[in-house]
C-alpha cells in the first residue's frame, strides 16, 4: 500500500502546532510554538490573546514545518485539524487554516477530536492493542474509556464535576504557584510529605470521579490557616493533594480492569499524563495486573499536532472526510 502522509494542525488552547505523520505512526516533523510565557504573566490562558497569537503564529509554524520536513503541502495526502473541544477563537484559527490548505492544494480535510488526538499519540510509540482501556486526564477531561477498536469509544466513567487538570491548576493558584499550574504543583509535591488530611474524592463502587470536594478541602485548609494567621506548608499540601488525586485515578483504573478482564492494554492520555507520579503509579498497577501500559513520551503528552495527524489516520483509511462547512466546537463528547 502507498504511504500516507497527513499534515495535522492543533490550536485548541495555547499551543500552535503542525506536524506531518507517515502512516499514522511515524513522525516526519513537528513544530510547536507555545504561548505559555505570555499567558504566565496573567496567571492563566487569556482566550482573546490566545486566538490573536495563533493568527500571528500559524504561518510561521507552517513555514518551519515545511522546512524541517523537507516536504511541500502538495506532497501530503490529507489535512487534519482539531475542531473540538477547546477555546473557540483558538480552534477557529486552526480550522480556517486547514480549510484554506485543503481548498488551495485540493486535499481531503479530516476533523479530529482533541482527546482522540491524545489517545492516538500512543501510536507513535507502538500500535494500540485492542481492547484497550484509556485513562484520559486533561484540563477538561477525567474519564475511563474502553476502546474495542479504532474510534469505538465507550465511556465507563467520567468526572461529575471538575477535571483533574483543572483542579491541579486551581490548587496551584491556592498555593500561589505560577502558571502552568499542574507541573508546578508536581514540583512542589516532590519536595513535600503527606501531612495534610484530605478527603478521598469518591469512595463509591462505580467508575465516576469527583474532584470538587478535594479542591474545596485544599481551599479550606489555606483559608483556615490565613484566618489563624498561620502559614501553610506549600510543599506538604501539594504532596498531600497529589497523593489523593492520583491514587484515586489509579484505584478507579484498577476497578475498571477488574470489571473488564478482556482489556489487553492501558493507555494514559492528556496533559496530566506528563505527571511523573501518575506515570510511576500506573506502571506499578500494570505490572501487578500483567497488562501492557502505553503512555506517550513527554513531548507528545502536552498539546501537539503529531497526535492530531495520528488520530486522523483511521479516518483517512475509512474515507471519513469533512467538507468546507466544518465548524469549530468548544465542547464535544468523544463518542
Ligand atoms: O491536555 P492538555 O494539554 O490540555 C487540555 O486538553 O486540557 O492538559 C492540560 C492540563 C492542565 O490542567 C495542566 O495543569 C495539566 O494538564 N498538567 C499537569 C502536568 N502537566 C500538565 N498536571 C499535573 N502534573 C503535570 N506534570
Ligand atoms: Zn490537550
Amino acid at each position: 500500500m502507498k504511504d500516507v502522509y497527513i499534515l495535522g494542525i492543533e490550536s485548541s488552547c495555547d499551543e500552535t502546532s503542525m506536524s506531518i505523520i507517515k502512516n499514522g505512526c511515524e513522525e516526519i516533523a513537528t513544530t510547536v510554538l507555545t504561548q505559555m510565557d505570555t499567558h504566565a504573566e496573567y496567571g492563566g490562558v487569556v482566550p482573546e490573546i490566545a486566538s490573536r497569537m495563533h493568527t500571528e503564529n500559524i504561518t510561521i509554524v507552517l513555514e518551519d514545518l515545511l522546512k524541517k520536513s523537507n516536504m511541500t503541502v502538495d506532497q501530503v495526502d490529507a489535512i487534519a485539524v482539531t475542531y473540538a473541544p477547546g477555546l473557540l477563537g483558538s480552534l477557529l484559527v486552526g480550522v480556517e487554516a486547514a480549510k484554506v490548505l485543503s481548498l488551495v492544494y485540493n486535499k481531503p480535510l479530516i476533523a479530529t477530536h482533541h482527546i482522540a488526538g491524545h489517545i492516538y499519540a500512543n501510536n507513535l510509540v507502538k500500535p494500540i492493542e485492542f481492547p484497550s482501556l484509556a485513562l484520559v486526564v486533561s484540563g477538561g477531561h477525567t474519564e475511563l474509556v474502553l476502546m474495542e477498536g479504532d474510534y469505538q469509544f465507550k465511556v465507563l466513567g467520567a468526572t461529575k464535576d471538575d477535571a483533574i487538570g483543572e483542579v491541579y491548576d486551581k490548587v496551584a493558584r491556592v498555593l500561589d504557584l505560577p502558571y502552568p499550574g499542574g507541573p508546578n504543583v508536581e514540583k512542589y509535591a516532590l519536595k513535600g510529605n503527606h501531612t495534610y488530611d484530605l478527603p478521598v474524592p469518591m469512595n463509591n463502587k462505580d467508575l465516576e470521579f469527583s474532584y470538587s470536594g478535594l479542591k474545596s478541602a485544599v481551599i479550606n485548609i489555606k483559608h483556615n490557616a490565613e484566618q489563624r494567621g498561620e502559614e501553610i506548608n506549600k510543599y506538604d499540601l501539594a504532596r498531600s493533594f497529589q497523593d489523593v488525586a492520583i491514587d484515586e485515578l489509579v484505584r478507579k483504573t484498577k476497578q475498571a480492569l477488574d470489571e473488564h478482564r478482556e482489556v489487553k492494554s492501558v493507555i494514559v492520555a492528556g496533559g496530566v499524563s506528563a505527571n511523573n507520579y501518575l506515570r510511576e503509579k500506573m506502571k506499578e498497577l500494570c505490572e501487578q495486573e500483567n497488562i501492557d501500559l502505553c503512555i506517550p513520551p513527554m513531548k507528545y503528552c502536552t498539546d501537539n499536532a503529531a497526535m492530531i495527524a495520528c488520530a486522523a489516520y483511521p479516518k483517512y483509511l475509512k474515507g471519513e472526510f469533512a467538507d468546507l462547512s466544518l465548524d469549530a466546537k468548544s465542547s464535544l463528547e468523544l463518542y
